[in-house]
Formats: structure tokens, sequence, C-alpha cells
């Protein structure tokens, strides 16, 4: 095949900035002998024009990822045409990714999270549209998987959660700390997959709220927040449609804003009526709301807004899951 240029010509194109039209793809992502649909762009030196260095529809293989490694170059360029079509073969290849223990952890994490969020975006985008569990198997499984082999992976997994509150990245944030949190407890297995689900999808609801209370920039008016409440029903019903049965998913998402005293919505459900599962999204919720910043308030940093939640919702969450949480904050300081 004449659409591989030869590597011994290239130098290290990790130095250089993004060539415009294109967008930087980490070698490492790049799965042996897994087809890529996608034009693989190298650049011969920083700033030039990049060549193509490897054509769509070509497995990458073996032979080709260590000449890069040997030449140093540890990304390449995807057309931003393409973007789909690169996202899609990460998430299909995500469990190998994050099990490559070749790849930096913190790599990984960066891939972990930024593939989450594209996952996450589209299925908020339109719910309704296809399946909402598919997509996310991989995703779940490979995060799963990555925070129990790995010693270092919450703390890294920590590092890159977004600052800036979205709802696709608060689903995400969500999902790694309410997964975390669960592990810690002791929570494994079929149990845990159908939990971290849950915790992803726990505000697909959101989708059927109308942007302007969703992302209003400062306190809703008494209809805004009436339709804002209603998010949690909207996206129990969603998952019903969508022919989703698992208990567990389906209580994450109806049940997350239940509150221990009975103050909660939207079944005001006290005591131990909340189960173990919206208890532990509840927490991981409160704290990633408190932690990201928003339009209208700056976000707090996790040690104060860990205290923030034992002065004021020491009645609403459950206390013997928030010390464990703490502890797992606490661990992943310095
Ligand atoms: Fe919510
Ligand atoms: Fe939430």
């Amino acid at each position: 095949m004449n659409s591989t240029h030869p590597a011994s010509t290239l130098s290290d194109s990790t130095a250089s900035a993004t060539p415009a039209g294109y967008f930087r793809v980490p070698v490492s992502s790049l799965r042996v002998d897994a087809v890529a649909n996608f034009e693989l762009y190298i650049q011969p030196r920083p700033d030039a024009v990049p060549v193509l260095y490897r054509a769509r529809d070509l497995a990458f293989t073996e032979e080709a990822r260590q000449r890069l490694i040997d030449h140093s170059v540890g990304a390449l360029f995807v057309p931003t045409g393409q973007r789909a079509e690169y996202r899609h073969y990460v998430e299909k290849n995500l469990t190998a990714i994050v099990s490559d223990e070749d790849i930096p952890v913190e790599e990984r994490s960066d891939l972990l999270y930024d593939s989450a969020q594209n996952i996450v975006h589209d299925i908020l985008e339109d719910p309704r549209s296809g399946d909402v569990l598919p997509p996310s198997e991989n995703l779940v499984q490979g995060t799963i998987d990555f925070l129990f082999k790995e010693g270092r992976s919450f703390h890294c997994l920590m590092q890159v959660t977004s600052y800036d509150y979205y709802t696709y990245t608060h689903s995400v944030n969500v999902f790694v700390f309410s997964t975390a949190l669960a592990q810690k407890l002791g929570i494994e297995g079929q149990e845990l997959f159908e939990f971290g689900q849950g915790a992803l999808l726990h505000d697909v609801g959101k989708s059927l709220v109308p942007n302007e209370v969703v992302n209003a920039k400062g306190g809703l008016t008494e209809e805004q927040w009436a339709e804002m409440k209603l998010h949690p029903v909207h996206g129990y019903n969603i998952l019903k449609e969508q022919g989703v049965e698992s208990e567990i998913i389906l209580d994450v998402t109806r049940h997350h804003h239940e509150k221990l005293n009975g103050r909660g919505y939207p079944d005001g459900l006290a005591g131990d009526a909340v189960s173990k599962w919206a208890r532990i999204c509840t927490i991981a919720d409160i704290f990633d709301a408190l932690t990201t910043r928003r339009s209208y308030k700056e976000a707090m940093n996790s040690f104060p807004g860990l205290q923030f939640m034992r002065e004021h919702m020491e009645d609403e969450i459950d206390p013997e899951f928030f010390r464990v949480f703490v502890g797992l904050m606490g661990s992943t300081a310095g």
C-alpha cells in the first residue's frame, strides 16, 4: 500500500501546534489490528502541512505503532470532518484502551473522560432516538475495570473532571464519583454495572426540561423550579419507554433528589424508603453541584464542599456513606 508515510523521515510531532483543519489523536488510542475508518496524518516537521500517513479502513499494525514510538511520535492528526468516526472507534475499543498498561494512567483517564462526555452528550441530545443503554455499556464496564485495577485511576480521573457545569459533564462526574463510592462500599459485579449506568443517566430527564430553565443564569422562578423538579420523573419515563427494566437504573434516575428527612422530590420518600442506590448517587450529585462552576456561581473546592455538606445536609444524606465518601476524596488529595 502506498498510503503509509515512512516514519523514518519524521520528527517528533507532539511538540508542535495542531494544524488547522485537523485534531490531534494520541498514538496510544490507536489499537493494533483494529480497523480505523478515518484517515491519519502526520506532520513531518513542526508547522508543516500534514501528510497522509494511513488511509481509511486499514488496520493499525504493531509494526507501525512501534515505528512511531521509536521516532517519538506521540500524536497523529485526523481531519476535523472525521471526528465522529474517530469517536466511535475509541468508544468501540474503550475497554481495551483503558486496560492497556502500556498507556500511562493519565492518558487513559483523559481518553475515558473525553469519550464519556461524548457518549453522554449524544444521549442527552435525543434520548428517545434509540437505545440509551448500549452506547454506554463499554464505557461503564471500562470505567469499573479501570477503577478496580489501577490504584491511581480515581485520582487521575478526578484531575480531569470538568469544573464547568454542563449536564453532560455533570453526568460523567456523578458517574465517576458514584461508581467509586459504590465500589468502596463493597458493591460489585452486575449490581455495580447497573448502578454505574443509572448514575451516568441519572439526569437524562433534563433533556425534556426547556433549555432556558436548565441553563438559567441565576435563581429560578416558581414555575421554572416546578419544571426543573420534573426531571427525575421525565428520566424514569424515558428509560421505561426505552425498555429499560433494571430496577437499579430506574430507581437512581427517579430518586436521586430524595432526602432522608422526607423533604426531597419527586416522591417525598424518607428514611429506609430511600434505597442505597439513591443515597450514593445523591451524595455524588450534591458534591458535584457544589464543586463545579456555573454562570452565576464559582466552584467550591473539594474540602469546603464536603464541609458544607456536613454542616448543612446532615439530615438529608446517609451519614455512613458520606463518611466513606469523605475518605475517598481525602485519598485523592496531594
Ligand atoms: Fe438531578
Ligand atoms: Fe444531577
